[in-house]
């Protein structure tokens, strides 16, 4: 009977650049896309995780965004498990309420004679953009100097259409930036075929930034084909970047995608997908698609042509999660050098991280 495999080496005791990769976490000061902002209806409370820590994301009756540390203070029950009163948390076992700045403002039962506690939860910095909540899980004074990143193109009266495509994988982050910007994986795409032939003519690290770039036939897949305007988009050049800790690519200026990663923990990652087309041409026919409609036609082309592909990805990186589990130990074999400059990054951010805490005397993540 073979042994019990030992779990994979924690980021400390990790020797090889791809078991550091794979127990890294990431940099908590940088703005982190949490949720759809459709998801969350005014007057409710959620759950979001950032790197193992519970945030109560909740929505005042006014609409507004606010998070605080998921515990209340009575007797740390998930205040994501209460509801909202006006711009009020309240818990769901003794009824206290939180107000948006974490603030215990009520106790609606006897405090048998004690005076009020002055109880005050941590606050996270929330914004809202492109149709995602944003929250800052690290050091609050730094929310105001780093930004969200920014996307021209989805902004303004003349923005391109996006419909966010949002997903839980059971994978580690590394994984899923490995697999979205290295493109030697045209095998499990063979079907859709969204990248053939793909040559890497540039792998440079700047920074915090990995940038890549491929000669390929870009979309010229059975579906995928249907939708891009191949005469007048030059679809055999992408560029992609791993900008830390988010990810894009560009095909002419006409094709783009931004990717967030909300790391939740080794081996689970909430990953928001926005694709962005400036024009796309109607399937079967040879008309391009007025801006009124192309919202429409992006959900169709999210369900029939990217939904689909990223389901691929879905499966292989979740199946990638497996087999390192149970052989973190097997020597790595990695031949895409844009595959090392990634997971160099991801490791180099996360150590820079934990030394910063180390120094602040905070240990730990
Ligand atoms: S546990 Fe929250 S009010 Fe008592
Ligand atoms: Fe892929």
């Amino acid at each position: 009977m073979n042994p019990v495999p030992q779990a994979p080496p924690a980021f400390e005791d990790a020797s090889r650049l791809r078991q550091q990769a794979r127990a890294a976490g990431m940099d908590p000061n940088y703005w982190y896309a949490v949720e759809e902002v459709r998801r969350v209806a005014p007057g409710t409370v959620g759950e979001v995780v950032f790197w193992k820590r519970s945030i109560a994301l909740f929505r005042a009756e006014d609409g507004s965004f606010h998070a605080v540390e998921n515990r209340c203070a009575h007797r740390q029950i998930k205040l994501s498990l209460g509801d909202v009163k006006g711009c009020r948390l309240v818990c769901a076992y003794h009824g206290w309420q939180y107000d948006e700045n974490g603030q215990c403002v009520e106790i609606p039962h006897e405090r048998y004679g004690r005076g009020f506690p002055k109880l005050r939860l941590r606050t996270y910095p929330v914004k809202v953009r492109y149709g995602l909540v944003w929250l800052f899980p690290g050091d609050p004074e730094l929310a105001q100097t780093h930004k969200v990143p920014n996307i021209p193109e989805l902004e303004g009266p003349d923005r391109w259409a996006c419909v966010p495509l949002v997903f839980t994988w059971s994978s580690h982050h590394s994984m899923i930036i490995d697999n979205v910007s290295d493109f030697s994986h045209a095998h499990l795409h063979r079907r859709y075929r969204p990248f053939d032939n793909a040559q890497l003519t540039r792998c440079e690290t700047v920074g915090d930034n990995v940038h890549v770039a491929y000669d390929a036939q870009v979309g010229r897949g059975r579906i995928s084909g249907r939708f891009v305007e191949h005469d007048r988009i030059d679809t055999s050049h992408m560029d992609l970047c791993f900008e830390y800790p988010y990810q894009w690519s560009n095909t002419d200026d006409a094709i783009k995608h931004w990717l967030f990663v909300l790391p939740i923990d080794e081996r689970t990652t909430r990953v928001f997908f926005l694709f962005y087309f400036k024009s796309l041409k109607m399937p079967l026919l040879p008309v391009r698609i007025p801006r009124f409609a192309m919202e429409a036609v992006l959900k169709l082309s999210n369900r029939l042509l990217i939904a689909p592909l990223l389901d691929q990805d879905r499966f292989a990186v979740e199946a990638e999660q497996v087999g390192y589990e149970r052989h973190w130990d097997a020597t790595p074999v990695e031949l895409s050098p844009a595959v090392q400059a990634f997971q160099a990054v991801t490791v180099r951010k996360w150590r820079e991280h934990l030394e910063r805490e180390t120094e602040n005397g905070h240990g730990g993540a």
